[in-house]
């Protein structure tokens, strides 16, 4: 695989969504964040969404989970029809267990980081996950600043991940735009989330190119 770019809906209109995710089509997936109010302090859209969008889409939808309780929400997005469901380790009381489940229903199994959070809380399992997120903002909000002290993270995943000769996909979410998708490929990173830049942007479908573009000449 190489650099995928994952279209965040959060920054699309919610009231025209199978024409927002048609303006992206160009992408590699589409990232659908489901916010519940306790883990994080906003609210989106959860399964029944999830269910729909499944349908319309033409490419697979990436689930970022930033809820309470994932050991027991995240298969559901999985049987909703998301083809990846990444869940957040803070909020998970057993990580490996979820990742299982996961797998089971044929889906990817990814674990989400906040910007406080430790990359040692998983570098020792990442055999057990597909993707780790590396969060480069504080989950929550579209639109806010990248975090460039998030990505000794990166660097540290994808070295342990070469270790171990595991093939993890790396992905960050937050901030990611022209202007920061390069350092962020060249630590490792190689699926990357935007919202604000790609919808934001007068062609998104166009700009998730120079977005993938960009990170693939960075790389090299
Ligand atoms: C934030 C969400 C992100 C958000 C990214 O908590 O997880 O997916 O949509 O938005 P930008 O790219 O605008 O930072
Ligand atoms: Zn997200």
């Amino acid at each position: 695989m190489g650099m995928q770019i994952a279209p965040s809906i959060l920054s699309a209109d919610f009231a025209n969504l199978e024409t927002e995710i048609a303006r992206v089509s160009t992408a590699d997936w589409l990232h659908f964040d489901v916010m519940d109010g306790h883990f994080v302090p906003n609210l989106t859209v959860g399964l029944p969404v999830l269910e729909r969008i499944a349908q319309v889409s033409p490419m697979p939808v990436d689930a970022h989970l930033m809820i309470e309780n994932p050991d027991r929400w995240a298969p559901r997005y999985a049987e909703a029809g998301a083809a990846s469901v990444t869940f957040h380790y803070e909020a998970a009381k057993d990580p490996k267990a979820i990742a299982r489940d996961l797998r089971a229903l044929g889906v990817r199994a990814s674990v989400a980081l906040k910007p406080g959070t430790p990359v040692d809380a998983v570098l020792d399992d990442i055999k057990y996950f597909d993707m780790v997120l590396v969060m480069t903002v504080e989950p929550g909000f579209g639109g806010q600043s990248f975090m460039p002290d998030m990505l000794p993270k990166v660097e540290a995943l994808r070295a342990a991940a070469r270790d171990a000769a595991h093939d993890l996909w790396i992905q960050t979410d937050g901030g990611i735009a022209r202007d920061t998708i390069e350092q962020t490929a060249r630590a490792g990173c190689d699926v990357f989330v935007a919202g604000s830049a790609v919808y934001g942007a007068a062609d998104p479908a166009a700009e998730v190119d120079a977005l993938r573009d960009l990170a693939a000449a960075a790389a090299k």
